[in-house]
């Protein structure tokens, strides 16, 4: 009953020691918490959200990549006598796209993979080689995109359900789809890139345009190879390649894509997408190589 009333002394002493302890437990609270974000992100909750991984087990591990400098392989008839295999396998990251192969191109495109972009409409032909895909190139990272018909995870999405087979199949694969927002995502990038709206102006986005998107969230400079700006066809004597390195004898480059430019509904705005690039890429690290060209040249 005699220490009710405190000294000013001491009341600065009990004050004092109230401070500390608050803030020690303001500095553990805070030690938690962090320590809990770590240890999700061990189970892969961290990284990019756009890319999901495709298991069997719960759906809950986000793309974790992260590269200093990137190839970005076109698959375009360019590539033909390029000799920038060497070149590309020395970057950190080799990205390329759908089923281009590197047997028997090695030393116009070089031989690494560690990640591959592909399109719902190309998922049947990786299947058709999926030893070869998904056993002898497990290391390889696959990312597939695809609209919502055929992509839905509810049993109704046809391509989702082969892709969760083969997932099921191999699960040391390294398979992951691009998220429905991640998708919605690049039709807003588009749509403010060109002012029109992606589905009315019947336009698909190519798979080069989640390509170089997913280069962006992935990589620290990207070297790109094999890809013509917008201008390009309209020069006096574009190269006459094909539209595909790997696919002799089919339409040309910049026929194809002058027919993509055209159609009314469904087409590939090809030219279009390649001046949206030539733009990011005065202001983001983007290099173009064979045929070499800035973000200033494309008129863009
Ligand atoms: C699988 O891919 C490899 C490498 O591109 C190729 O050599 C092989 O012929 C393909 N096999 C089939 C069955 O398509
Ligand atoms: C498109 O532009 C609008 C308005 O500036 C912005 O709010 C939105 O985030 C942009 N979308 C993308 C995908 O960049």
């Amino acid at each position: 009953m005699t220490c009710l009333v405190l000294s000013s002394r001491q009341k600065i002493y009990w004050i004092s020691l109230l401070i500390v302890s608050a803030l020690s437990v303001a500095l553990w609270y805070n030690h938690v918490t962090r320590l809990d974000v770590a240890i999700v992100g061990n189970m892969g909750n961290m990284g990019l959200h756009g890319y999901i991984r495709i298991t069997s087990g719960n759906m809950d591990q986000f793309l974790n990549a992260r590269c200093k400098e990137c190839a970005l392989v076109s698959s375009s008839g360019q590539m033909l006598n390029a000799a920038k295999g060497k070149e590309i396998d020395k970057l950190d990251c080799v990205i390329r796209m759908n089923n281009a192969p590197t047997l028997g191109y090695e030393h116009d495109v070089g031989s690494k993979t560690s990640l591959r972009v592909v399109s719902h409409t190309s998922v049947p032909l990786i299947l058709k080689n999926e030893t070869y895909y998904f056993q002898k190139s497990a290391d390889t990272v696959y990312v597939v995109w695809g609209p919502e018909r055929n992509m839905r995870q509810d049993g109704k999405g046809k391509i989702f359900n082969v892709i969760l087979k083969a997932a099921q199949k191999y699960p040391h694969a390294k398979i992951y789809v691009v998220t429905r927002e991640q998708i919605q995502y690049c039709d807003g990038l588009f749509q403010n890139e060109t002012g029109k709206n992606r589905m009315q102006s019947g336009a698909f986005l190519s798979t080069g345009f989640f390509t170089m998107v997913l280069a962006m969230d992935v990589c620290d400079s990207i070297h790109v190879y094999g890809m013509i700006n917008n201008d390009y066809c309209n020069q006096a004597n574009p190269a006459a390649v094909p539209y595909h390195y790997y696919e002799k004898g089919r339409m040309e480059e910049c026929r194809m894509y002058r027919v993509h430019e055209k159609a009314r509904r469904g087409g590939h705005r090809f030219i279009t997408e390649k001046a949206i690039y030539g733009r990011w890429a005065s202001h983001r690290n983007i290099h173009f190589h064979h045929p070499s060209w800035t973000g200033r040249d494309s008129g863009a």
